[in-house]
C-alpha cells in the first residue's frame, strides 16, 4: 500500500512534500531533492527531513533513520533484515530488537509510574521498548552512536552535515557559525529530527480516523473486527490498546495506554545474542537500559524492580498492518499469527513455547510477571482459543484500517 499524507488536518508545511517523497524511498546521501518551485525559507522540519533520510551519516555509509523507519513499512522496517531485529550499517550488525514504529511517537508521555484504580503502580510512557528516552530529542542521539545501528560519533555526523549539500540550509536555520561548535550543532541535529517527526508523523489519515470523523463507515468485516477488538469477552484488545471511536476525535484513539507488560512473547532464536541460553532481554530491567529507580510511593506498595523485569512498552497499533515484524523481539512476521498467539497462549502453550509449554524468553524467577489478569490472558487452558479463525481474520481486517494515507477507492 502506498501512503500519502496529503489529507492531514495539519497545515501543510513547506518541506513536507519533499519529506513525504523521501519517506517512501530512502533519499540518498543528502542528495538534492529541493527545487520544487521557488525554494522557500528552510526550517527545522525541512532540515530534519534531510538528516532523517541521509544515508551518508552512518559508518560505513548506507544507513539512515528511514532505513529502519519507512512509511511503506509502517514506519519500522529493520533495514531489510528478515529475522525480526534491525540490521545496522555494518553487514553483520544485527541488533537486539525489532525497530518500533516512529509514527505518533511525539505523543508518548515521559516515563513515570502511575497508580492504577486497584492501587498498584504501573510503568508508563517513555520512548523505545524499554522507555529509556523521554522525548524525541533525547531518543534521536541514540541511533547514531549505537554500534549496531549507525555506528558513528557526534563529531562525524556534524562534520558530514557540514560537508553535505544541505550544509547551507542547516546554517540558514541554525546560524552561520553553528558548525564551529560540535555539541551545539549536534543538539540542532537531534532537535531538527524531533521537529520533523512531530510535524509529519502524526497525520491521523487512516480509514479508521475518517470513520471517527464521521466521513465514512467501515465495511462489514472491518466493523465486525472492531467489535471483536473491543469486546472484553473476545479480543479485549482495546482493554490495553485504548481507543474511543465515538468521540469524534482521532487523537482519542492512540491504540496504546503507553504502559508496560510482560506478555510472554516466545523467544526469537534467530537473534544473535540469544545464542547464549543465559542471555535474556528483560526490557525495563535491561540490558539496554539501567533499571528505573522506583519512587518511594511505589516501593511502599511492596514491589521491587524484579516485579517489572520482562516488561516492554505497548506500541501504538496505528500503521501496524504495514510492519514486517511484530513485538519487541520481532518473533512474529505475520499479523494473523500475533492474534492467534493472543487467542491461544493459555490454551495451547506448547505451540508457542515447545517442550513443556513454559514461556521461554524469561528466566524462571520472572515468569510470574507475565500478564495473566487481563483478558484474553486470563483464560484457563480448558477454555480453548478466545477467537475462531474467522474472528482472527476480522480483527486483522480491522487493524488494516489503522494505516495512514487512506484514500477512498
Ligand atoms: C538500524 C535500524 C535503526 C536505525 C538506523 C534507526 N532506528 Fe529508530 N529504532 C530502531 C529500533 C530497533 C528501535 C527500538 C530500540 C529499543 O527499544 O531498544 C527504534 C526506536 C525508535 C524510536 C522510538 C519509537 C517509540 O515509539 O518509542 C524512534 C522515535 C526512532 N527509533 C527514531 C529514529 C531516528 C530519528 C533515527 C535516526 C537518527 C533512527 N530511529 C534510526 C531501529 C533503528
Ligand atoms: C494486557 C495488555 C494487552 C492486551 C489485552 C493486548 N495487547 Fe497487544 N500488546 C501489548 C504489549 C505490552 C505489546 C508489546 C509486547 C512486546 O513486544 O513485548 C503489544 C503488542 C502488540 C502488537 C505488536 C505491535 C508492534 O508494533 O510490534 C500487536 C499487533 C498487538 N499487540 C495486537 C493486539 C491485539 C489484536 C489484541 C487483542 C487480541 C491485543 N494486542 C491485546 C499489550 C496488550
Amino acid at each position: 500500500m502506498v501512503l500519502h499524507f496529503i489529507q492531514t488536518s495539519r497545515p501543510v508545511r513547506h518541506g513536507l512534500m519533499v519529506a513525504l517523497t523521501c519517506l517512501l524511498v530512502a533519499c540518498g546521501g543528502g542528495g538534492g531533492s529541493e527545487g520544487v518551485a521557488a525554494a522557500p525559507e528552510p526550517d527545522a522540519v525541512s532540515v530534519g527531513q534531510r538528516i532523517f533520510t541521509d544515508t551518508n551519516l552512518s559508518s560505513p555509509a548506507g544507513t539512515a533513520c528511514v532505513s529502519c523507519h519507512a512509511a511503506s513499512q509502517g514506519f519500522a522496517g529493520n533495514n531489510g533484515s528478515t529475522i525480526g531485529v534491525a540490521l545496522g550499517s555494518k553487514s553483520d550488525s544485527l541488533g537486539l530488537r525489532n525497530a518500533m514504529t516512529n509514527s505518533y511517537s511525539g505523543l508518548i508521555p515521559p516515563f513515570s509510574f502511575i497508580q492504577a484504580a486497584d492501587g498498584k503502580f504501573e510503568a508508563e510512557g517513555g520512548l523505545l521498548w524499554d522507555g529509556r528516552a523521554d522525548t524525541l530529542e533525547a531518543q534521536a542521539s541514540g541511533p547514531f552512536a549505537h554500534p549496531l545501528e549507525m555506528n558513528t560519533t557526534e563529531k562525524e555526523v556534524v562534520d558530514k552535515i557540514a560537508g553535505s549539500r544541505y550544509a547551507d540550509m542547516f546554517k540558514r536555520v541554525f546560524g552561520a557559525q553553528i558548525f564551529a561548535d560540535t555539541s551545539a550543532a549536534f543538539a540542532k541535529v537531534t532537535s531538527a529530527l524531533a521537529e520533523f517527526q512531530r510535524a509529519t508523523l502524526q497525520p491521523f489519515s487512516s480509514k479508521y480516523d475518517a470513520m471517527v470523523r464521521g466521513e465514512l463507515s467501515l465495511s462489514v468485516p472491518e466493523a465486525r473486527g472492531m467489535a471483536l477488538f473491543m469486546d472484553p469477552a473476545k479480543g479485549n484488545c482495546a482493554g490495553c490498546h485504548l481507543m474511543n471511536p465515538g468521540s469524534g476525535k482521532p487523537a482519542d484513539s492512540m491504540f496504546t495506554e503507553f504502559t508496560y507488560y510482560a506478555t510472554g512473547v516466545p523467544r526469537n532464536t534467530a537473534i544473535p545474542m540469544n545464542a547464549d541460553p543465559a542471555f535474556y532481554d528483560l526490557g525495563l530491567c535491561g540490558p539496554a537500559r539501567t533499571p528505573p529507580v522506583l519512587p518511594k510511593a511505589v516501593l511502599d506498595t511492596g514491589v521491587t524492580i524484579d516485579n517489572f523485569c520482562g516488561m516492554f512498552r505497548m506500541p501504538t497499533l496505528r500503521n501496524v498492518a504495514e510492519r514486517p515484524a511484530f513485538m519487541h523481539n520481532g518473533f512474529f512476521n505475520n499479523l494473523h499469527e500475533v492474534v492467534r498467539f493472543y487467542a491461544t497462549r493459555n490454551s495451547d502453550p506448547v505451540r508457542w513455547y515447545g517442550g513443556a509449554g513454559t514461556p521461554n524468553d524469561l528466566p524462571a524467577k520472572y515468569l510470574a510477571n507475565i500478564e495473566s489478569v487481563k483478558a484474553p490472558f486470563d483464560r484457563l487452558a480448558s477454555q480453548g482459543s478466545a477467537l475462531t479463525e474467522r474472528e482472527i481474520d476480522d480483527i486483522v481486517t480491522f487493524m488494516r484500517t489503522l494505516s495512514d494515507g487512506y484514500k477512498a477507492p
